[in-house]
This record gives structure tokens, C-alpha cells and sequence, in this order.
């Protein structure tokens, strides 16, 4: 059996290669880790000149990352949450499918796992990568999500600036309430002189957080592989 692992993260050892690693190294079978955002995978630019070949004629990595997804039994994705959504690198992967999926529907009976990580939107990236590789006619035999690190803790200024995360999303500067109390409660402490979300002071609980801390979220991602490897 040959599982390829897919990560949409730029970040070097990120959160989300981590776990699908550990999807990867519990299927027992013969593995592959490729990171989009070392090689070059552009989008979909729409000709449907695939549609009678199944091949995409842009000239690009897809070319040969195209053919290790039809060589792989089973694939697993994983992404960061950028946006409320998959990071641009796994969007186009996933939309450079596209070709294998005319006619033919090629990747049909292939075997998928998607791994999303985030702070607040994981769990809809996971369901649009499960749900689009569904489309493409691969069975999800696992989908999971992880929390991660949000940004603006890791870039410097995150602590004072007016525009960070929980600031630019609160109910105070957007009129909505979008949950993000909810979703930081775990990552901040707001200082009591402070008005909430009003202002970017707060005290960090986390300032990195890394799924390797996480025994349940390792056991997860191998609980997925282990699904994999059961179905060899
Ligand atoms: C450009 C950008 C946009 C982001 N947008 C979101 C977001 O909308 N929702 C969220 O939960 N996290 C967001 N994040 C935070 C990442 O999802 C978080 O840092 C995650 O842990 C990254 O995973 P990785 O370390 O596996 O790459 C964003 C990060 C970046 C760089």
C-alpha cells in the first residue's frame, strides 16, 4: 500500500505536518510527506482543456505530484486555517484535482484522510477538503482538527496592537458577535484594566502551542492512520 501525505503549511514543522506524519507513519504502508509550498502548484485557471485526457496542461509540479496521487491508494491532506479557509497552497492542489475527476472520475476508490488545524475555523477547512476530495470520488476514512497557534503571537507586536486577531474580529469593532472570545479564551488572559477586546492588551496563556504537547491530538492522527493501514 502507498500513503501520500500532503500539507498545505508553509510553516517549517508546522502543527499541521506534524499530524499528518503521524497519519502517515501509523498506516505501516509505504510513505511519502510532500509540502506544496516547496514546490510550485498554481490554481485551477479554468481552460477544461483536462476534460477529454484527465491531464492538466498547466506546466508546473502538478505534473508529477498529479501522478503520485493516481500511483497512492490512499492520500492524506492537511492545511492550516488561513481566513476561514485552506491556505491558498492546499486550495490549489486541491483545484488542479479537477482534471482527474472528467469522465473518468479517476481517483475513485482511492482513500483519503484530511487533518485541519487552526484556531477557530478548523473544522470547516477539514469538512471542504473531505468534502471535495469526496467529489473527486475518494472515500474519507478519517477527518480530523487540531488547535493551533494564532498569528498574532508569534509575529511581535501581537500583544499591543490594536488590529490583532481578537481585536479586528471582537464584538466591539465589528457589530457581530463571531465567537472570538470564545475561541482566545484558552490562549489569553484579558488584563483586568483593559477594556475587553477593545484594546490589544492581554496576557498570553500560550504564545506557541504544538500539537507534540497533545497526547489525545497524537493518538488521533494515529488512531487515522491506523484506519488507513486497517484497510490494506
Ligand atoms: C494569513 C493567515 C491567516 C490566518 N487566518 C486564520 C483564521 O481565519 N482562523 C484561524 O483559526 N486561524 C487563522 N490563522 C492562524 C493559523 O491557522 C494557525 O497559526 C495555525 O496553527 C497554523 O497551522 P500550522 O502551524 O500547522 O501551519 C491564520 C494564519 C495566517 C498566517
Amino acid at each position: 500500500m502507498r500513503v501520500l501525505g500532503v500539507s498545505g503549511s508553509p510553516t517549517k514543522d508546522s502543527n499541521t505536518d506534524a499530524l499528518i506524519k503521524a497519519v502517515l507513519s501509523t498506516t505501516g504502508a509505504e510513505t511519502e510527506f510532500i509540502k506544496l509550498s516547496e514546490i510550485k502548484v498554481g490554481p485551477c485557471i479554468a481552460c477544461m482543456k483536462c476534460v477529454y485526457t484527465n491531464e492538466c496542461v498547466i506546466n508546473d509540479d502538478f505534473k508529477w505530484l498529479s501522478r503520485k496521487v493516481m500511483e497512492a491508494d490512499a492520500i492524506v491532506v492537511g492545511s492550516p486555517t488561513y481566513y476561514g479557509s485552506a491556505s491558498a497552497f492546499m486550495k490549489a492542489f486541491i483545484e488542479r484535482l479537477y482534471s482527474k475527476r472528467h469522465i473518468k472520475l479517476l481517483m475513485r476508490g482511492k482513500l483519503a484522510a484530511t487533518v485541519a488545524v487552526g484556531v477557530a475555523a478548523e473544522k470547516m477547512v477539514a469538512e471542504w477538503m473531505g468534502n471535495s476530495l469526496r467529489a473527486g470520488g475518494m472515500e474519507i476514512v478519517g477527518s480530523m482538527t487540531a488547535k493551533g497557534t494564532p498569528c498574532c503571537f508569534v509575529c511581535g507586536p501581537g500583544e499591543t496592537c490594536d488590529y490583532t486577531v481578537w481585536n479586528a474580529y471582537s464584538k466591539e469593532l465589528t457589530g457581530m458577535d463571531l465567537g472570538v472570545g470564545e475561541a482566545y479564551k484558552e490562549y489569553l488572559e484579558i488584563l483586568p484594566d483593559n477594556v475587553p477586546y477593545a484594546h490589544g492588551s492581554a496576557k498570553f496563556l500560550k504564545s506557541y502551542r504544538s500539537v507534540k504537547d497533545e497526547p489525545p491530538v497524537m493518538a488521533e492522527a494515529e488512531r487515522i492512520g491506523k484506519l488507513i493501514r486497517e484497510r490494506e
